[in-house]
């Protein structure tokens, strides 16, 4: 049943060291480093950065002796980065940890024998019982633990301008309660002349197509798109591909040449009036909030019911690095409570494990808490949580294509259907 949600009210600002002065290679202390970690990530710009630099911060102080060797690649969602990774892994020239997605991503570094088994870690550091059930899940296979989760993000969020949404007549008190409502919507604000929805590069127009997908096929039959449960040659996903070609429609011309920020931004400048990304968007929104009082909205997608569009970054351990001690210490940091809390105020995440404490969450976070602890959980395929990399990657060749008109809709479905069977093996 589609249910009415309310508009989140907006949170304070994200408060804790976010900004903190440790450069990108700074130990942090001055100690003269025994040892070095090199640790791969795509957090190099924006929020994800500023996340980075938090852990550092705590790195630094619970491990003073090692030196934080900065390896990251820009490009969101690890669009530049695992690319690269890939051709380091093949050369046998691992980091000495990666960044790595909970789920089906992981599966790729386990098949290929690239990552470790960290299951002794886990005890070590005393974190079966701190991580949910749930998120364990999606880190082990037959009984092995593959990484160190750090974070868990909500996907399936819109961020919208109060003032664009206002200026074109739009009640902002409750977000739309349906799909077609919000596309409703997106027709008023091209009336207005402003963009009614940005969004960005491949990977963000992916995010998009997920987000509509969770929200038109609701949780059980989003998740069987990924064991075989739901056809994607069936008319649901027509459905959803009808929605999701009306919103690319209302999208900016210069998609292509962004990456999230940029698309974000486009809000934030009162140039857009929605956008679709994950809650690693929120500090550049509570920012502009206060530094320019630009009043935002958030919520989830609406759709046939609530679901938590869920994907979580977590570190691994791979085969034949050169400093295995220096990677144990960052995933003991990553893994700590002082790391997990830095880590998710400077981001806008939520902490991987359950005993973190929350005081200091603002009302976004809080509610994210709520809605993983509640709500039917549907795994990213932009973010490797539903999806190994080769599948996603013709997800993102039959998306690209039918977004620059290069295929129709029934050859956009064809492909994923294709994408699928092949995906699946
Ligand atoms: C996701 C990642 C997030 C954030 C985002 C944007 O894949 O899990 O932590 O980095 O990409 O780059």
């Amino acid at each position: 049943m589609i249910q009415r949600r309310h508009l989140l009210a907006l949170p304070a600002l994200i408060s804790v060291g976010t900004m903190a002065a440790c450069g990108d290679d700074s130990t942090g202390s001055g100690t003269a480093a025994q040892s070095s970690v090199e640790v791969f990530t795509w957090w190099a710009q924006g929020s994800g950065k500023a996340g980075l630099d938090a852990l550092v911060e705590v790195f630094a102080t619970q491990h003073p002796d090692v030196e934080f060797v900065n390896g990251a690649v820009a490009g969101g969602a690890g669009s530049a980065a695992k690319d690269l990774l890939q051709s380091r892994l093949r050369a046998g020239d691992p980091p000495d940890t990666f960044q790595a997605h909970a789920g089906a991503e992981l599966n790729d570094y386990i098949e290929a024998g690239q990552i470790q088994d960290v299951s002794a870690l886990l005890d070590e550091f005393g974190l079966r019982d701190a991580i949910p059930q749930k998120l364990l899940a999606r880190l082990s296979v037959d009984q092995a633990i593959y990484s160190i989760p750090s974070n868990i993000h909500r996907s399936n969020m819109v961020w919208g301008s109060a003032t664009v949404l206002n200026d074109a007549g739009i009640d902002t008190s409750s977000p739309p309660a349906s799909l077609d409502e919000f596309l409703e919507q997106l027709q008023r604000l091209q009336g207005a002349g402003v963009t009614p929805l940005s969004v960005g590069t491949t990977w963000t127009q992916v995010h998009l197509l997920e987000a509509v997908l969770m929200a038109q096929l609701g949780a059980d039959a989003y998740n069987g798109l990924f064991d075989g449960a739901t056809a994607w040659d069936g008319a649901e996903v027509t459905a959803a591909l009808e929605r999701f070609e009306a919103m690319i429609g209302h999208t900016n011309a210069d998609r292509d040449d962004l990456d999230w920020p940029g698309a974000t931004q486009q809000v934030i400048d009162g140039a857009a009036g929605y956008n679709v990304m994950g809650d690693w968007a929120i500090a550049a929104f509570e920012q502009a909030q206060l530094a320019l009082g630009e009043d935002f909205v958030a919520f989830e997608l609406p759709g046939r019911e609530k679901v938590f569009g869920f994907l979580a970054d977590s570190f691994t351990l791979p085969e034949g690095a050169s400093h295995p001690d220096g990677a144990r210490a960052w995933l003991e940091t990553v893994s700590s409570v002082d790391g997990q809390l830095a880590l998710s105020l400077a981001k806008g995440a939520i902490p991987a494990r359950t005993d973190v404490d929350t005081a200091e969450f603002s009302e976004y976070m809080q509610n994210a808490l709520t809605s993983f602890a509640q709500d039917a959980i549907c795994s990213s395929i932009a973010h490797g949580a539903a999806t190994s990399v080769a599948w996603l990657t013709a997800i993102s060749e039959a998306t690209s294509q039918f977004t620059t008109s290069a295929s129709d809709l029934a050859g956009y479905q064809r492909a994923l259907a294709d994408a699928a069977g092949s995906g699946r093996g």
